[in-house]
């Protein structure tokens, strides 16, 4: 370290931030944090190693006398508010050059605002996807950093010593353009939220349809994470059916109450899908179902009113849970399909360049969707890198061709036993779309015509048309 100057700054020591330094320390790199709250200053210096130079400070002034030039100061806050507040205290501090850094869930929209905004106070503003939860920001997350390429080219090599590493190769690249770092990470989310559904829904076929205990379902997904399904939520979900309540000695997951909370990313990826457009079913049934979750005392009253009968399924279940499986993985290719053709088009219309093969690069470790089938996206998006949705890779195309009747049988099944699956539905509703070269809409455009003069397109001749009906 040059003239006792540290390297780097996070204003933010939430769990994330304080992490995040811990880990940069670790690194060899010498930090500093700022706090409002005291407390978590203590908490970061108490847990940080006497060898490293990490240091807290009570004012942001004091933070940005002691980096070095040009600054990188990173900001872990709640998006929204306090992002603003934040860069509008540093803004008197810096100096032409210096770089803020938004390493928060933040909505690309004011990414894009505040871009701007400080390109116009000569100052690099990086919008940055982080993900891995807790652990991963200690010990390596995927990091989507986008927006200014000087910045990238600055806080390359420090981002990419703390990053995830799969294969020896750091799990962090340049997004894109703008506020392609957040925009990924949205989707990110997006499909996050896709995924957790999916596995809800699986989880209540075992649950409910077979009547397997939470000691079976740990077996069952220990097993699926030991296969092609191995992902980092798989892996929890095995490890959530083992973990006991100190209070009561019961399954900890059996007392949590059902109702889904959620911060807004989900709900964000859906919105924005439908202003490209592009379909994104699997991602708007999770954010709905979490929605519909919460709804807990009229779900009461209905079950009530309705008294369905949930008949168990009749199947043997063995090959029923292999059928699950399959069904699972099949959905699950599709939620991402959904996602990664959202990023290709978003890409297009904000023109942020996105490198998809990057992206499912960086995923591959580190994040939350990280799993095993990221290997294959990577493959697909090195034969073709402008692919516009991974259905059309052929060897996704086998994978699917596969493990369709499986996800037909389990849906069939379920809906049969009064299970809603409807995440596994719209996946295999979207495949059956998305590979029908000739939708009903035809009739569609025939009505809007009809009852609104809203014209059509023919199939035996261009042009624009429109029909006086009898
Ligand atoms: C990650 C996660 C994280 C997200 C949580 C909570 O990549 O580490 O996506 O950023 O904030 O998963 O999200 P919800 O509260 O909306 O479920």
């Amino acid at each position: 370290m040059s003239n006792n100057l540290f390297h780097f700054g996070m204003i933010g020591l939430g769990t994330m931030g304080r992490n995040l330094l811990l880990n940069l320390a670790d690194n060899g790199f010498s930090v500093i944090g700022f706090d409002k709250d005291e407390q978590k200053g203590s908490a970061l210096l108490n847990e940080s190693a006497p060898q490293h130079k990490v240091k807290t400070v009570s004012s942001l002034s004091e933070m940005v006398l002691q980096l070095e030039q040009p600054r990188k100061i990173m900001m872990l806050v709640p998006a929204g508010r306090p992002v603003d507040d934040v860069i509008d205290s540093l803004l008197p501090l810096l100096q032409p050059g210096d770089i803020i850094i938004d390493g928060g869930n933040s909505f690309f929209v004011d990414t894009l605002r505040r871009t701007t905004f400080l390109q116009s106070k000569q100052l690099h503003f990086v919008g940055m996807g982080v993900s891995g939860g807790e652990k991963g920001a200690r010990f390596g997350p995927s990091i989507m950093p986008g927006g200014d390429v000087a910045a990238w080219k600055n806080l390359q090599p420090l981002l990419e010593a703390v990053s995830a590493k799969v294969n020896g190769e750091p799990c962090v690249a340049y997004m894109g353009k703008d506020a392609a770092g957040h925009y990924v990470k949205m989707v990110h989310n997006g499909i996050e939220y896709a995924i957790m559904q999916l596995i809800s829904e699986v989880y209540d076929v075992l649950r409910t349809g077979l009547g397997l205990n939470n000691a079976e379902m740990h077996q069952v997904f220990t097993q699926w994470n030991e296969g092609e399904l191995k992902s980092f939520l798989i892996e929890i979900s095995a490890q959530i059916f083992l973990q006991k309540d100190p209070d009561t000695g019961k399954n900890l997951v059996d007392i949590i109450l059902d109702k889904a909370g959620s911060k807004g990313t989900g709900k964000w990826t859906s919105q924005e899908a439908m202003n490209l457009p592009i379909s994104i079913p699997t991602i708007d049934i999770a954010v709905a179902f979490r929605d519909i979750s919460v709804y807990k005392d009229e779900r009461v009253a209905a079950e009530a009113l309705y008294q369905p009968k949930r008949t168990p399924i009749a199947a043997n279940k063995a090959t029923f849970i292999a059928h699950l499986g399959n069904a699972l993985q099949a959905a699950i290719i599709i939620c991402y399909a959904q996602g990664l053709a959202m990023l290709h088009k978003a890409s297009s219309v904000y023109n942020m360049n996105i490198p998809l093969k990057n992206v499912v690069k960086i995923w591959r470790g580190g994040c939350i969707i990280r799993s095993l089938l990221l290997e294959d996206f990577y493959t697909a998006y090195q034969n073709n890198p402008d692919l516009a949705n991974i259905l059309l890779d052929p060897q996704l195309a086998k994978q699917l061709q596969i493990k369709e009747l499986a996800l037909r049988t389990v849906i069939v099944q379920a809906i049969q036993s009064k299970i809603a699956v409807t995440g596994l539905m719209s996946a295999l509703g979207y495949l059956d779309a998305y590979t029908d070269a000739n939708m009903p809409v035809n009739l569609i455009q025939a009505q809007r015509d009809l009852f609104g003069a809203h014209t059509y397109q023919r199939i035996d001749k261009p042009g624009i048309f429109h029909t006086q009906w009898d």
